[in-house]
């Protein structure tokens, strides 16, 4: 049976917690308040590569990976997100997404999704947390 999580406790730095079938890592995510509105921060966090950005005020975080065929959506040449910071991008082969939701709403992959990371706010910090 899968357990809805709404609400995250976070006490550590960095630790696992078991919250019915999921178990989180927690990571903290530097500066998000030097995040500029609607950039894109790429972090790697173990194997994995997130890219977080700030869409009016909030911090939404997104597996860099593309549903289409799973690759990185940046590169060291080009961001992840258009030119007008409106929608993340792959590279590959121009699939946008919505940085709200994650979904794809044009390019090879339409209607599929990106996978969100949760994030959790304590004291003034922001952290990641991926099962
Ligand atoms: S790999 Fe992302 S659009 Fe093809």
């Amino acid at each position: 049976m899968m357990t809805k999580i709404n609400t995250i406790e976070i006490n550590n730095n960095h630790y696992n917690k078991k919250c019915g079938t999921h178990v989180f890592n927690k990571h903290l995510i530097p500066n998000t308040q030097n995040i500029p509105e609607g950039k894109a921060l790429n972090i790697t966090i173990e194997e994995y590569s997130f890219l977080v950005t700030k869409q009016q005020g909030k911090i939404i975080a997104y597996e860099n990976l593309c549903p289409h065929q799973k690759k990185p959506l940046d590169d060291a040449s080009e961001p992840a997100l258009d030119p007008e910071g409106d929608y993340l991008k792959c590279h590959h082969h121009g699939a946008l997404f919505s940085p709200q939701d994650g979904s794809c709403i044009t390019g090879p992959c339409q209607g599929s999704h990106l996978k969100k990371a949760t994030i959790g706010i304590e004291q003034g910090n922001c952290y990641l947390l991926w099962a």
